[in-house]
């Protein structure tokens, strides 16, 4: 069953594509990144997801309803705004019981404490004030769970954290894997490397590009050969001679081949270097990467 689809949705400003026939469908239980360039139409999507802005056309359904119809599903659902603002003067504790109040929560002692558990914060007793951008993050995702939904949508969880903030808040997102299915909006390629099941690349208001990164990364995967040799110049003479790769790159002191059949290359490169007497000090098969792919794709037609 699909938590998320989009159908045909567009949204414009002015006569601008904000969101151009966005088609989208998310299964339950996976974690989606919603990946995109800076003004690609990401937070205009999760604006139109949550209602706070009405499309221009098409619709989307989330939990089964459609968004132009109902408003219900929303409390199923847990937001993280990309700037989150918090009273400084609350604790966690005091903050998530305000949220408690005005949400309406079950049982709100129990889950308050479960939810500051979940994010790491039960035994912090200073003020929001004090915190720094990770641990403001994770009270902000433990006010987005608060209500247990489940769906969750972040906008850019991570942009503003270093390296140990953006792990501790990524460690946090996939552990709810499990349990809820989580779109999130981000531009950092590594995140979504690192915990998605499958990725969207939107830009000026359209998606490139859908599917598994397992997939995207074979589809796009380029049979590239990274070589380094004592005698880069004669060897790169014998090898556009012999080997006719699709592309030569070369870079400081190694090279970097595409060529169309890879277990062949693997074969006659130690012939080539044997019989030139060079010394072979580098041979690896290139993974491609998760960026490569963004940079190709978002810069194409
Ligand atoms: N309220 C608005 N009025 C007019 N134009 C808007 C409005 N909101 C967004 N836009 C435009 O829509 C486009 C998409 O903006 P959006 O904020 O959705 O991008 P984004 O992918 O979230 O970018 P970023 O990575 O910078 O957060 C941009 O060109 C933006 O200028
Ligand atoms: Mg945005």
């Amino acid at each position: 069953m699909s938590i998320i689809t989009t159908e045909r949705l567009c949204k414009y400003f002015k006569g601008k594509k904000a969101l151009d026939n966005l088609n989208l469908e998310i299964p339950k239980g996976i974690i989606f990144g919603y990946l995109g360039p800076n003004g690609a139409g990401k937070t205009t999507t999760i604006r139109v997801l949550l209602n706070l802005a009405k499309p221009t056309g098409g619709t989307a359904y989330i939990l089964g309803e459609d968004i132009r119809k109902s408003r219900n599903y929303l409390r199923k659902v847990g937001f993280l705004p990309d700037v989150p603002n918090f009273y400084n003067f609350f604790t966690a504790r005091e903050f998530l019981s305000f949220i408690a109040d005005i949400t309406d929560i079950e049982n709100p002692k129990k889950r308050i404490e479960e939810t500051l558990e979940l994010v790491g914060l039960r035994n912090e007793k200073s003020r929001i004030g004090t915190y720094s951008r990770g641990m403001k993050q994770r009270l902000g995702l433990a006010q987005a769970l608060l209500s247990d939904p489940e769906l969750l949508i972040l906008d850019e969880p991570t942009s503003s954290l270093d390296p140990q903030g953006r792990k501790e808040v990524l460690d946090l997102i996939y552990s709810l894997k499990s349990t809820k299915t989580v779109f999130f909006s981000t531009h950092i390629l590594s995140d979504v490397e690192r915990i998605c099941d499958r990725i969207g690349i939107l830009k000026e208001g359209r998606l490139l590009l859908e599917d598994s990164i397992e997939n995207i990364k074979k589809r796009y995967w380029k049979r590239r050969i990274l070589i380094e040799v004592d005698d880069l110049e004669k060897f790169l003479e014998r090898i556009k001679e012999s080997l006719k790769p699709n592309s030569v790159e070369v870079k400081n002191s190694s090279v970097v081949i595409e060529v169309l059949d890879i277990q062949y290359t693997l074969k006659e490169i130690p012939k080539i270097v044997v019989q030139d007497g060079l010394l072979l000090e580098k041979l690896e098969i290139l993974e491609p990467s998760l960026e490569d792919i963004f940079l190709e794709v978002t810069s194409g037609a």
